[in-house]
C-alpha cells in the first residue's frame, strides 16, 4: 500500500500555528507537550493508505472526471519536520457534484426502477440474495483499506473501526437469512372467509441513502442493505466525513448489480439534496442526521404522502444514577457510554443525573477517570481520545462550556478538560449543569459530559419529559419499586431503557428507533426489511374458478410473486 501525504512544509492549516492557545504552561509540559503528536516520518507502516481521487457511481459507470473535487484533510494532526508546527495531512479528493449531476444519478436509480417493472425489482428473490452475497464478498476484500481509512478520516481507533467492519458483515450476513426467512413466511397461501390469498412484501422505489459521519459504513449499509434487498434502487449520498472509503467499494456495487440499482454520489447535501426531493422522483427517504436537516428535505417533496421516510435523529440519553447504583460497574458504563468514540455516537449518555446523595463521590472518581483517558491518535495503542473530525466542533464544545460556567457550573477536571490541541477536545466533565443551559438541552455529540445532581425522582422525569428528544436511556441502580417505577415512565419517553449498562443500538435483532425528535421508523435486520417495503397480495374467491387459476399459475410456475416456491 502506498502512503499519500502532503508535503508538510506549506499546506498546513494556518489556524493551527496557536494550537497550544488553551493548554497551560503547566500541562503542555506536564503531558501535552510538544511532542504529543507525530511526525510523519514517525508513521507505523501497519496503517499506511492509499491516495485516493474520489471517483462517482453513475447507472454502472465508474466516472473520473466532470466533477468538482474539495481535498479531504485528515483529523489526524501531525508535527512539520520542518519547524514543528501542526498540520492536518491531506489524504485525497472527494467528488463536489452539482446538482445537474446529482439529477443524473437521481434518474439512473429511476430507470433502473422503471416504475417497478425494472430487472431488479422484478427480480426472484434468490436473484436479489445472491447479489447481496457477491457484495458482500467483495466488500470483505477490501476490509483492510476500509478500516485504515475509518482511521484517517474520522479518528476512530483501530479496534472500533474493525468492529464497525465486522458487524457491517454480521449485518449483511443477517439481512440474508431473515429475508429468506421474510420469504419464505409469504411462500404459501392463506385461506380466510372463502378467500385464498397470497401476502408477500413489495420494493417502494427510489431511494435515497445518507449515512452519518460517526459510521459512515455501517449505519449507511444498514439502510442500503435491506433497501436493496427488497428490491428498491438506490442513491447513496455520502456522509460528511467517511468518503473516501466509498472510493473502494464502486467496482463491488457495479459488478454486483444491474446499471442504475446502485448510485454513488457526493456533493454539498444543501445544494442537491433538495431540487432532487424536490423532483418527485424519490420515493424513500432513509437519512441519519439531524432532525433540523431532516426537517428540511422532507418538507421538499412534492407529495409528502408519497415519501416514506426512515430516519435515525437527535438524543440526548440521560444515565438516571439511583443512590444504590454499584458505583464501579456505574463509572466504568459511563465512562464509555458517555466518551466511547469521543461521545459521537446517537446512543451515547449525554446527560448524567446522580442523585445527590452519591453525587460528590460519582463525580470525583467520574472525573479522575477521565483524566487519565489515553488520547492521541487513532492507531495508538489503548486510545479512546482521539482528534475530531469537524475542525469547527472544538470551538462548538468550548461554547457550551463557555455557558454552563457562566451559570454557575463546574469544571470538574480542569487539569485537562476543555483543552484543545489541533482538533483533539480533552474531555471535559460539567456538573450543576443549570437546566436553562444549552448543554442541559441539546446533543452535545462530542466529548463533554454534563451532570445534574437530583433529591427528587420527579425532577428526572421533568427532565424528560420536557426534552425533544426520545431514544434511550440507562438506570443504574436495583431497588426494584424505584426501577420499576422509571422503567414504567420511561417506556413512554424512549424506546429502550437499559438497566445497570450503557445505552446502545446492538445487537440488530433488537429495534432500533426513537420518539420525538429521535427517529421516523424502525431499524433492526428485520425492521429493516419491512420499512423499506409494503405488502402487496394476491387474492381469490375460494371457488371453482379461482381455484383452477391459482392451481394453473403454480403449477406451471408463471409468477415470481404468486408461487409457493421458497428460497432455500
Ligand atoms: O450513532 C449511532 C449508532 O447507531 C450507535 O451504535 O450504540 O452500537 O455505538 P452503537
Amino acid at each position: 500500500m502506498m502512503l499519500y501525504f502532503v508535503n508538510d512544509s506549506e499546506q498546513h492549516d494556518a489556524r493551527l500555528i496557536d494550537l497550544f492557545r488553551n493548554l497551560s504552561d503547566d500541562l503542555t509540559t506536564m503531558m501535552i507537550n510538544e511532542n504529543f503528536f507525530p511526525l510523519a516520518s514517525e508513521l507505523p507502516k501497519s496503517v499506511e493508505i492509499p491516495k485516493v481521487a474520489g471517483r462517482v457511481l453513475i447507472d454502472g459507470q465508474i466516472i473520473t472526471n466532470g466533477f468538482a473535487s474539495r481535498v479531504v484533510s485528515s483529523p489526524c494532526t501531525f508535527r512539520s519536520e520542518k519547524d514543528q508546527s501542526l498540520y492536518f495531512p491531506e489524504i485525497g479528493t472527494t467528488p463536489q457534484v452539482t446538482a445537474e449531476t446529482f439529477m443524473q444519478a437521481v434518474n439512473a436509480a429511476s430507470s433502473a426502477w422503471a416504475r417497478g417493472r425494472g430487472e431488479w425489482p422484478s427480480a426472484r428473490m434468490e436473484e436479489r440474495i445472491s447479489a447481496i452475497a457477491a457484495l458482500r464478498d467483495r466488500v470483505l476484500k477490501q476490509r483492510e483499506v476500509i478500516c485504515r481509512l475509518l482511521m484517517w478520516e474520522i479518528a476512530k481507533t483501530w479496534t472500533d473501526a474493525q468492529a464497525e467492519f465486522d458487524r457491517t458483515i454480521t449485518y449483511m450476513n443477517d439481512t440474508i437469512e431473515a429475508t429468506k426467512q421474510l420469504d419464505r413466511d409469504c411462500s404459501r397461501i392463506q385461506f380466510v372467509d372463502q378467500i385464498m390469498a397470497q401476502v408477500r412484501r413489495s420494493p417502494l422505489g427510489v431511494t435515497l441513502c445518507m449515512g452519518p459521519f460517526n459510521y459512515p459504513l455501517n449505519e449507511t449499509f444498514t439502510t442500503l442493505i435491506p433497501a436493496l434487498i427488497v428490491g428498491n434502487t438506490v442513491i447513496v449520498k455520502l456522509p460528511r466525513f467517511g468518503q473516501l472509503l466509498w472510493d473502494f467499494l464502486l467496482e463491488p456495487f457495479r459488478d454486483c448489480f444491474p446499471p442504475g440499482v446502485i448510485n454513488v454520489v457526493n456533493g454539498t447535501g444543501r445544494e442537491i439534496i433538495n431540487p432532487a426531493v424536490r423532483s418527485g422522483k424519490i420515493d424513500v427517504l432513509a437519512f441519519i442526521g439531524s432532525s433540523q436537516v431532516a426537517n428540511q428535505i422532507k418538507q421538499s417533496h412534492p407529495n409528502p404522502h408519497r415519501f416514506r421516510s426512515i430516519l435515525g435523529l437527535d438524543a440526548k440519553n440521560p444515565a438516571i444514577i439511583l443512590p444504590d447504583a454499584d458505583l464501579d460497574l456505574t463509572l466504568n458504563e459511563c465512562i464509555r457510554g458517555s466518551l466511547s468514540f469521543n461521545g459521537q455516537r446517537c446512543t451515547a449518555l449525554k446527560m448524567i443525573m446522580v442523585h445527590r446523595s452519591v453525587a460528590k463521590t460519582f463525580i470525583e472518581k467520574f472525573s479522575a477517570r477521565v483524566d487519565q483517558l489515553n488520547c492521541g491518535l487513532p492507531w495508538d495503542s489503548g486510545v479512546m481520545i482521539t482528534p475530531l473530525a469537524d475542525r469547527n466542533k472544538p470551538s462548538h464544545l468550548e461554547s457550551y462550556m463557555k455557558e454552563v460556567l457562566e451559570k454557575g457550573g463546574t469544571l470538574c477536571n480542569p487539569k485537562t478538560g476543555g483543552k484543545t490541541l489541533g482538533s483533539l477536545f480533552f474531555p471535559a466533565v460539567l456538573s450543576g449543569v443549570p437546566l436553562d443551559s444549552r448543554l442541559a438541552q441539546e446533543e452535545q455529540f462530542g466529548p463533554i459530559v454534563p451532570i445534574m445532581e437530583f433529591d427528587r425522582i420527579e425532577e428526572i422525569e421533568d427532565y424528560v419529559l420536557n426534552s425533544q428528544y426520545g431514544m434511550q436511556a440507562s438506570i443504574f441502580g436495583r431497588e426494584s419499586k424505584m426501577v420499576g417505577r422509571l422503567v414504567d415512565f420511561l417506556s413512554n419517553q424512549v424506546c429502550r431503557i437499559n438497566l445497570n449498562s450503557q445505552c446502545q443500538r446492538g445487537p440488530d435483532v433488537f429495534p432500533f428507533t426513537g420518539r420525538k425528535n429521535s427517529a421516523e421508523g424502525t431499524l433492526s435486520v428485520t425492521d429493516a426489511l419491512r420499512s423499506f417495503s409494503i405488502r402487496s397480495m394476491v387474492a381469490a374467491k375460494q371457488d371453482a374458478i379461482g381455484k383452477e387459476v391459482i392451481q394453473g399459475v403454480l403449477d406451471g410456475d408463471t409468477s415470481r410473486f404468486l408461487t409457493t416456491n421458497i428460497v432455500l
